[in-house]
């Protein structure tokens, strides 16, 4: 008997659901009877605590397309992982018995950055981990892309095309402000497709005299309206020359919410043209998964149970070139994935005349 345990942990995205169903698929296909599935609640914090069930076969169907996670999720920050706390809980071990009550013979983890920061350790730790990169943020190294990241890209695009109609009625520019974390990937992506006139990204900051310039020209060239996507983990020239301690430290003591605000009251000071401010914030990560995730995500799970029948561990199932591979997670955990400054997608930008804001 095969007994494997899957938890999905940290911010939910499109497609844990379709990911969920199928390694649960794949395994059935592949163990037949002769596999259990237990289903650990609220990612780590069920390893932690032991909240877990044994899953059926029926659990899986139907959830192909059904947004967020049948297993629930929750935020465990690494740093704190091998810390023991006030309640004197030690997480590591907790987890590694829980693994062990349950005799299982793989764990298989859907998440991000974080997460897989975590997957190492108890990989680390002799527990056989396999991890499924997920997140809306793309910025998981060692794979050309995440699930969730393409229904992002197409829900945040949905916003630029829906907020262009309104700026073309009322003559006003808007900053939409796109999700990503440190990185730019869906800013980039769902800024170019959507026709936005200023992309702004953590990974080139931005001077704000030159946003206000780009946008005075535009409407002395007669444009009624401009649209800027800005990454909410933007940082201007000033800021990127900070510490990371002085960044935290600024940005805690700033009066804005989070940095359209900011770029907002800036530019309000440098030009006539009314702007509005528009944060779609969560709505980026809900609902149901796009073609491309679902697809992705079948990928995903299939190549999970493959492994495990294979007993390889200790990786992320990556896509490189379009095939799924096993990636060591000791080569690739802690490591954020960033947008290139001169990839294809920013120099064709520049090439149509979007500005990046430096
Ligand atoms: O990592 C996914 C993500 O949606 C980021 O884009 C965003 O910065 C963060 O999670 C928001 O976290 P939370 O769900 O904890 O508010």
């Amino acid at each position: 008997m095969k007994r494997v345990g899957i938890l999905t942990s940290g911010g939910d995205c499109q497609g844990l659901n379709a990911a969920i169903r199928g390694v649960a698929k794949a395994l059935y296909e592949n163990f037949g009877d002769k596999v259990e599935i237990y289903g650990i609640q609220d990612g780590y914090r069920g390893l932690i605590q032991g909240n877990y069930r044994l899953m059926r076969p029926d659990d899986f169907s139907g959830i192909l397309t059904l947004g967020g996670t049948i297993l629930g999720t929750s935020r465990q920050p690494f740093k704190q992982m091998s810390v023991i706390g006030e309640d004197n809980v030690d997480k590591v071990k907790n987890m590694k018995g829980t693994y062990q009550k349950l005799k299982l013979n793989a764990l298989v983890v859907l998440g991000g950055n974080g997460t897989q920061k975590t997957a190492n350790l108890l990989s680390e730790n002799g527990l056989n981990i396999i991890h499924l990169p997920k997140t809306i943020d793309n910025d998981i190294t060692g794979t050309d892309v995440t699930f969730g990241f393409h229904s992002a890209v197409e829900i945040a695009t949905a916003v630029v095309d829906g907020i262009h109609t309104t700026a073309t009625s009322h003559g006003r520019n808007f900053l939409i402000e796109v999700m990503g974390h440190k990185v730019g990937w869906l800013t980039l992506s769902a800024g170019i497709a959507g026709g936005a006139d200023v992309i702004l990204l953590p990974e080139i900051p931005y001077n704000i005299d030159k946003i206000a310039e780009v946008l005075q020209e535009r409407q002395k060239a007669g444009k009624r309206f401009s649209i800027l996507a800005v990454a909410e983990g933007a940082i201007s020239v000033e800021e990127s020359q900070m510490s990371k301690k002085e960044l935290k430290k600024a940005r805690a003591a700033s009066p804005y919410p989070s940095v359209v605000y900011k770029i907002n009251a800036e530019l309000q000071q440098r030009i006539s043209n009314e702007i509005r401010v528009c944060v779609p914030g969560h709505f980026q990560r809900g609902g149901s998964p796009c073609a491309y995730d679902r697809v992705l995500c079948t990928k995903l799970g299939a190549k999970a149970a493959e492994l495990i029948a294979e007993e390889k561990f200790g990786v992320m199932v990556g896509v490189v070139n379009g095939q799924t591979i096993p990636v060591p997670l000791s080569e690739v955990a802690g490591k954020l994935k960033s947008v290139p400054v001169n990839c294809d997608e920013i120099q064709a930008a520049r090439q149509i005349g979007i500005s990046f804001g430096d």
